[in-house]
């Protein structure tokens, strides 16, 4: 089995290795436009395999698309990062061309390919991705909802002093400062976040996740990359081992949570086929506000993709 991630910058090198050393898949392509970077970092990633004990073979390719024929997952993060000052919003305008032109390439070459967006501004390259795709939703769709959370979860492990691996939660919307964590849905070992920790600090921490990214952008002067990079390597391992995880995901809504033709973070079973299922929780009045608001946000995103005219 092959899968091919797109991009050999921060993010999909660090996706590659994530992949590489869970040992779930044959190959890994690593394509990037770049000569010889995405050749050398694979070289790089496949000397660590004595040491990692894994068999997954890495190949670097400068745009070869041949190379990628029949992937079974393709991981796209092929795009400008943000600087700090910038929002993703303001990568629209090249990321845009780059993720519609990568998207043809890939579904050319691997038709079945289920496709795994990264590049920002995440929800509306989803939506880019899959008018360049023209293929079933169901199998394009975009990686923020686990980063977001597994930032949320973090910042609680620490303020709670326990173990992450206990913390489950859930957290709605676009991938922007507009996203919706639910601390209705947040349990530390099945006991309600609630119960555990101050409304205070709670808040302080949900409104810390809305801007994770940002701050660690200010930090590096570019965006972030092991834990972007580990969370696309989680949702490319629940679909090529079918495991059916329950994770939320950036994916086109048609009618669920009332909303028609955007793509926006929600929980799905990942499986083989891509999203084998939409989960709609219920939210209360509240809850519905947020992820309106967050919809308002990446509809006006989507307005600058539809004025750049690239697919008519
Ligand atoms: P980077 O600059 O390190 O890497 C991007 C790579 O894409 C570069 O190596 C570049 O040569 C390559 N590239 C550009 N055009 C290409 C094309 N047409 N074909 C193939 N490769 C091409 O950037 P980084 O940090 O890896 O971020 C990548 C993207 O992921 C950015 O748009 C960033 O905003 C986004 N991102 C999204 C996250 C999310 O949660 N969805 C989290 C972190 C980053
Ligand atoms: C992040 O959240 C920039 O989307 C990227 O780190």
């Amino acid at each position: 089995m092959k899968v091919t991630v797109v991009g050999a910058g921060n993010v999909g090198a660090t996706c590659a290795n994530c992949i590489a050393e869970k040992d779930i898949v044959n190959e890994v392509v690593l394509l990037d436009i770049k000569e010889g970077v995405a050749e050398g970092k694979s070289l790089d990633m496949w000397q660590t395999a004595p040491i990692n004990l894994y068999d997954t073979r890495i190949k670097g390719v400068t745009n070869d698309y041949e190379a990628t024929n029949n992937s079974e997952v393709v991981v796209i993060t092929s795009g400008l990062p943000r600087k700090p000052g910038m929002s993703r919003d303001d990568l629209i305008a090249t990321n845009a061309g780059i993720v519609k032109s990568v998207t043809e390439n890939i579904i050319k070459h691997s038709p079945n390919a289920k496709i795994i967006i990264v590049s920002n501004p995440l929800d509306v390259m989803c939506y880019c991705a899959y008018l360049a795709a023209k293929i079933d939703s169901s199998r394009v769709f975009g990686m923020a909802g686990i980063l977001d959370t597994a930032r949320y979860r973090a910042f609680l492990a620490e303020a709670l002093n326990v173990s992450p691996k206990d913390i489950q939660a859930l957290l709605l919307g676009g991938h922007g400062d507009t996203m919706v964590p639910l601390p209705r849905y947040t349990t530390v070992g099945g006991i309600p976040v609630t119960e555990l920790i101050d409304h205070d600090t709670l808040h302080a921490i949900i409104e810390r996740t809305k801007v994770g990214g940002g701050e660690l952008v200010k930090l590096m002067g570019t965006s972030a990359w092991y834990a972007p990079g580990a969370a696309a390597a989680q949702m490319v391992e629940a679909i090529v081992c079918n495991h059916r995880r329950v994770f939320p995901v950036c994916a086109l809504l048609n009618g669920e949570y009332g909303m028609n033709n955007i793509y926006l973070g929600v929980p799905v079973i990942l499986g083989k086929n891509g999203i084998e299922k939409i989960i709609e929780v219920k939210l209360d009045k509240d809850e519905q506000e947020l992820l309106a608001q967050s919809a308002k946000a990446v509809k006006t995103v989507m307005n600058v993709l539809d004025d750049m005219k690239l697919f008519n």
